[in-house]
C-alpha cells in the first residue's frame, strides 16, 4: 500500500496511524524502526525492527482475539501494516500489571526485593506524560472514583490487565519464560473499554525460566528464573549494542509465532 496518498491521523515513537478511506470504523496502524527508552530520551533506529515488532503484535493480539479479550485489532493485510478499529477517544494512562518484582518498583522505597511473587497480579495506573515521566495515580483515589463516578476507565482496564496477564504468562510459559511484568494501554470504542496499542518487546519484561519444573509457588521466584537471559528491551534499557537487542527481540517473535499453536 503506498501510505503517501493517506491521511495521516497520528505520529508516535513507535508507530504511525493513518485513515482507512475504504472503512470509517478503522485505522491502519504501521510500524517503525525507530526504538526509544527513558520517556524517549534515548533513540535509536533498529533495523528490522518493525517488521519483528508487527510480527510479535500481530500473533499476541490474534491469541488474545482467540481468548476472547476485547482489543482493537483485526488483521494484518501486508508486512508492518496491522488494521485496527478506530477509537472514539483515547484514555491517557499506561496500565501496568506486575508477576515478579522487577525495574522501577524496585526503586520507588516499596521494600519490594527483586523476584517478589505477587499473587494475585498488582496492577497500577500511570498517566501517559512523557515530561512528567508518566506519574503513578493513587491506589485509594482509584477506588474512590470507581466507587463515586463509575469511572469503567479504571476498572475495565484493570480487569482487562489481570486476563490479559493470566493469558500471555501462561502462553509465553509453555516456551519456557515467564512474563514478569507488562504495560497496556486503552481506548474507548461504542462505549466500552478496549484493549490497544502494541504488545511487543518493548512493552514487557520476560525472563526464562531457569529449570525444566520451576517452582513459581514461592513468595520470592528469584532462583527460579534467569534475568541474565531476558528477552525484552531492558537489554536496550540498560545500554547494550542494537545487535543484541535485534536477537532479543527476534527470539521474542520467534516465540509468539508458535502462540497460533496453543488452545485456548
Ligand atoms: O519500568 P517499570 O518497571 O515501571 O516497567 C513496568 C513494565 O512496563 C515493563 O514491562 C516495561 O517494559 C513496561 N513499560 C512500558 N512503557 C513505559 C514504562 C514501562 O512499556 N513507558
Amino acid at each position: 500500500m503506498d501510505f503517501s496518498k493517506f491521511n495521516k491521523i497520528i505520529e508516535g515513537k513507535t508507530k504511525v496511524i493513518y485513515e482507512n478511506p475504504n472503512d470509517p470504523d478503522t485505522v491502519f496502524m504501521l510500524f517503525k524502526d525507530d526504538i526509544t527508552a527513558g520517556d524517549g530520551v534515548k533513540h535509536d533506529i533498529l533495523e528490522g525492527k518493525a517488521q519483528v515488532d508487527w510480527q510479535t503484535n500481530r500473533d499476541i493480539f490474534e491469541y488474545l482475539n482467540r481468548c476472547g479479550v476485547r482489543t482493537h485489532y483485526v488483521s494484518s493485510p501486508e508486512d508492518k501494516v496491522s488494521i485496527v478499529k478506530k477509537l472514539e477517544r483515547k484514555i491517557n494512562l499506561e496500565v501496568v500489571s506486575r508477576r515478579v518484582a522487577a525495574g522501577s518498583i524496585l526503586k520507588w522505597g516499596t521494600g519490594a526485593a527483586e523476584g517478589d511473587r505477587y499473587e494475585p497480579v498488582i496492577t497500577q495506573f500511570h498517566y501517559k506524560d512523557d515530561p512528567l515521566h508518566d506519574p503513578m495515580l493513587d491506589d485509594t483515589y482509584i477506588e474512590y472514583m470507581i466507587a463515586a463516578k463509575n469511572s469503567i476507565e479504571y476498572s475495565e482496564a484493570r480487569r482487562i490487565n489481570a486476563e490479559v496477564f493470566q493469558h500471555l504468562e501462561r502462553a509465553f510459559a509453555a516456551f519456557g519464560v515467564q512474563l514478569i511484568d507488562f504495560k497496556l494501554e486503552y481506548g474507548m470504542i461504542k462505549g466500552e473499554v478496549v484493549l490497544i496499542d502494541e504488545i511487543t518487546g518493548g512493552s514487557f519484561r520476560l525472563w526464562p525460566f531457569k529449570t525444566d519444573k520451576p517452582n513459581m509457588n514461592q513468595a520470592n521466584v528469584l532462583s527460579e528464573l534467569d534475568p541474565a537471559g531476558r528477552l525484552d528491551k531492558d537489554v536496550y534499557r540498560m545500554g547494550g549494542d542494537l545487535g543484541a537487542v535485534r536477537d532479543k527481540f527476534g527470539a521474542i517473535a520467534a516465540i509468539t509465532a508458535r502462540f497460533k499453536e496453543l488452545d485456548v
